[in-house]
């Protein structure tokens, strides 16, 4: 393993004991003994507890760090709670070889959250609009005095929209409230803005509100990673052309692009679950927005530059936050944001869409080559070896040897530990 001072790039991360792992990212984000006695630690009950309703007992999974990622010239581990093998080992493997042409490269827009108020029993719905709009200065206003903390930071509701639409019930109108919810997820802040709202737009409007919510379609709160992937490192350009024609399957197509998104997903969820934050909530944002054009499509794009090398970029919603909730009470959490030294939701949001292209193109660049299945097995066969009953050494040379006979299969494994035995 060789580590140069603050560098997350590592080789033969996976072969050094968890021990000295630990020691590793200790070193590398200067944690304390007390933060570092977490790794060995459960969520308590009491915490577990103040979480969510009837609980009986805590779920664990496993957490390991993505390394080598370089993003905007800064060197990051990235914690990831996963259960699927191969995916921690993907993503650091594309951040490699992202590295060698300057790593990640990101945007991202204001932390702009949409919270979505629906009305109701309005016979004029062009004139009731209108009423809303000319109320906006009292509207935003009323949205503000629910949140001085926000404003003081620098956020809170900042504009408002007003949309008609048609519904088997008649006219609705939807009046967006546009809220820069600064460094948290922003659910909170925007669902109380909404219900305050509510009894103005109906005293405007003459109307009846129905719903008051967020929308998870954070469409103004979009982040962007680029990546240039060098092509001799890929096995050269016929290699990049390969990754091309697989791509542009999930350009056209929605069967291939729900997959290849999930792909995605499988890195920016690890990453969001490890830091608390809500992955339902990326989820369902990340898939509306690919469906934005009226045809789901993928959330990445891929092409070649003038070298040859294969450029790929990713852009996504991201609505996660560092302070309140899940993020701020869970110890495991709050270790995790320091492993990866954020500072802000949106440089958080950046960590993300890198993890999320660097898994992106793990798995289209093993499809368009080796398939999957390769990495997929070694650890496979290693369950498959336990599940056998092997234990200590017994366990890799069964596992060896199943891979090698190309049998990752139960009864062979057994077959193989009698013989061995
Ligand atoms: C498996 O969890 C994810 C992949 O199916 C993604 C893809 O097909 O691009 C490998």
């Amino acid at each position: 393993m060789s580590n140069n001072k603050k560098s997350s790039k590592v080789s033969g991360f996976y072969k050094i004991p968890v021990k000295d792992r630990i020691d590793f990212v200790k070193n590398f984000s200067g944690l304390t003994e007390e933060e570092s006695s977490l790794f060995s630690s459960c969520l308590e009950m009491k915490t577990a507890d103040r979480m969510i309703e009837n609980v009986i007992t805590t779920f664990e999974l496993p957490l390991g760090v993505a390394v080598n990622f370089l993003i905007n010239g800064k060197d990051y581990l990235i914690p990831m709670a996963t259960e699927e093998s191969s995916v921690v080992a993907a993503a650091s493997n594309a951040a490699k070889i992202a590295r060698i042409k300057g790593g990640f490269k990101t945007e991202h827009s204001k932390p702009l959250m949409i919270g979505q108020i629906q009305l109701l029993n309005v016979y004029d719905a062009a004139g009731a609009a209108q009423s809303i709009i000319k109320h906006k200065k009292q509207l935003l206003n009323l949205a503000n005095m629910q949140d001085k903390i926000l404003v003081d930071l620098g956020g809170g509701a900042k504009d408002l929209e007003v949309r008609i639409l048609d519904s088997p019930l008649g006219k609705m109108i939807v009046t967006h409230i546009i809220v820069d919810v600064r460094d948290a997820m922003g659910a909170n802040a925007v669902n109380t803005m909404c219900e305050a709202l509510a009894p103005l737009i109906e005293e405007i409007t003459g109307g009846k509100v129905r719903l008051k919510i967020l929308s998870n379609l954070a469409d103004k709160r979009i982040v962007k990673a680029k990546a240039v992937f060098d092509k001799t490192k890929m096995g050269g350009e016929k290699v990049v052309d390969a990754f091309i024609e697989s791509y542009t399957l999930a350009a056209v197509d929605p069967y291939r692009a729900a997959t290849h998104n999930k792909g995605i997903m499988n890195g920016i969820d690890s990453l969001i679950i490890a830091t608390g934050n809500d992955f339902r909530a990326i989820e369902s944002g990340a898939h509306a927005y690919a469906a934005r054009n009226g045809q789901y499509t993928s959330l990445t794009r891929y092409y070649k530059d003038k070298n040859g090398d294969l450029v790929g970029e990713i852009e996504i919603p991201m609505a996660v936050g560092i302070v309140g909730g899940a993020s701020n009470m869970h110890p495991k959490a709050k270790l995790c944001k320091k492993i990866i030294g954020i500072k802000s939701s949106q440089e958080l949001a950046e960590v993300a869409a890198s993890l999320g292209l660097a898994q992106n193109f793990a798995a289209v660049f093993a499809l368009s080559t080796v398939g999957i299945q390769k990495g997929h097995m070694s650890l496979h066969a290693k369950n498959i070896a336990v599940m056998a009953g092997a234990t200590g050494d017994l366990i890799d040379k069964i596992a060896d040897q199943i891979v090698k006979e190309g049998k990752v299969k139960l009864d062979r494994a057994k077959e193989i530990l009698a013989e061995v035995k």
